[in-house]
């Protein structure tokens, strides 16, 4: 399949895996990037810039196909040295950069000179259209269903995408509740020319998490996650645990009035201990609602092959076989 993403980025199909902390290493995104889509490394995952240098380096010698590095623009208890981040990347010959949260605006010229493309990653279409204008090659929009954090509008996808599409010039994924053939065709659908997905991809053998995270997803349903730091303007969606029936408490009890610190025991630090050591109760951690999709952990490989096979088939016999007057075309099932 051929579409303005594929083109942009040198890839053989519509996909990208989205960064992910403590999920984003070299393992998942050469994974992605060996069968095909677009793998990317989460940048802030490593603690320092040297980490990242070692990280891209490892990925380099894992695939010779494309990946990116997501760089996030979030509030953080300390802020990363986000220039010394860009210079490992450049450094690393990485040319594609998937940025999040804050407008990358300030670091587009350090990106651009290096001759990166950028696709920002936004929850709304004004967000898509100032990161067109500040010069990003494409955006990922993403809807509310989205694990990680679906910014204030509470927009689904449903609506976002075609908005987007009426808007923007440059090509865009849709990013958020994407987990097989179907989310694929119906984003493009909507106008986007590809999609991305996070939670589908953790889900995978070779994401390198425990094994206890994969079995979660894989028992969650789509009723499973929740909203936290609303109050903080800094929403995220995660998958309910002790740690967020706890979280969801005091933020009741403070009301407006809550701060950082009061949910400091559950949101700082939590990552390692859930992705690697599988305490899945150590903290908040994001998921989407497309944990309600995911049955099984098959490959990285058999994911993207099966999506794409399933595309074509429901593209070619249920769409087209609507067209050719066929009534009982068969349904959107996937394998
Ligand atoms: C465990 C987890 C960690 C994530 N960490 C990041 C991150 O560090 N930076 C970022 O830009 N997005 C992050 N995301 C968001 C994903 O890149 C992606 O946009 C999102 O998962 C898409 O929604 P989906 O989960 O419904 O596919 C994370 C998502 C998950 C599930």
């Amino acid at each position: 399949m051929k579409t303005a993403i594929t083109e942009m980025f040198g890839i053989a199909h519509p996909i990208i895996q989205g960064g992910m902390h403590y999920v984003g290493f070299a393992e998942l995104a050469s994974a992605v990037s060996n069968a095909g889509g677009l793998g990317i490394i989460t940048g802030l995952t490593q603690r320092t810039p040297e980490l990242l240098a070692k990280e891209i380096a490892r990925c380099h010698d894992m695939t010779d196909k494309p990946f990116g590095v997501n760089l996030t623009f979030l509030p953080a208890f300390t802020t990363p040295p986000y220039p010394e981040y860009i210079a490992a990347i450049r450094e690393g010959g990485i040319k594609i950069v998937e940025t999040a949260g804050r407008s990358p605006e300030q670091y587009m010229p350090a990106l651009k000179a290096a001759g990166i493309k950028v696709i920002h990653k936004c929850t709304s279409v004004r967000h898509s259209l100032k990161a067109e204008a500040i010069g990003c090659d494409a955006v990922s929009v993403d809807g509310f269903e989205c694990g990680g954090h679906p910014g204030e509008d509470d927009m689904p996808n449903m609506i976002l995408l075609p908005r987007a599409a009426e808007e923007l010039k440059i090509p865009f994924v849709a990013s958020g509740g994407m987990a097989d053939a179907r989310s694929l065709v119906a984003a493009l659908a909507m106008g986007a020319a590809g999609m991305n997905m996070g939670t589908r991809f953790i889900a995978t053998k070779e994401a390198p998490v425990h094994d206890n995270v994969k079995r979660a997803l894989v028992a969650a349903s789509e009723l499973d996650t929740r909203l936290v730091m609303r109050a903080l303007r800094n929403t995220e969606r995660v998958l309910k645990n002790k740690a967020v029936d706890r979280l969801l408490e005091i933020e009741r009890e403070k009301g407006a009035a809550l701060k950082i610190a009061d949910i400091h025991d559950q949101v700082a630090g939590a990552y390692p201990k859930v992705m690697i050591d599988g305490d899945l109760d150590a903290g908040a951690w994001s998921c989407g609602m497309v944990a309600g999709l995911i049955k099984d952990v098959p490959t990285v490989k058999e994911l993207i092959d099966r999506i794409m096979a399933d595309a074509e088939r429901i593209i070619r016999e249920r769409l087209v076989g609507f067209l050719d007057g066929d009534a009982q075309t068969k349904p959107a099932k996937v394998a």
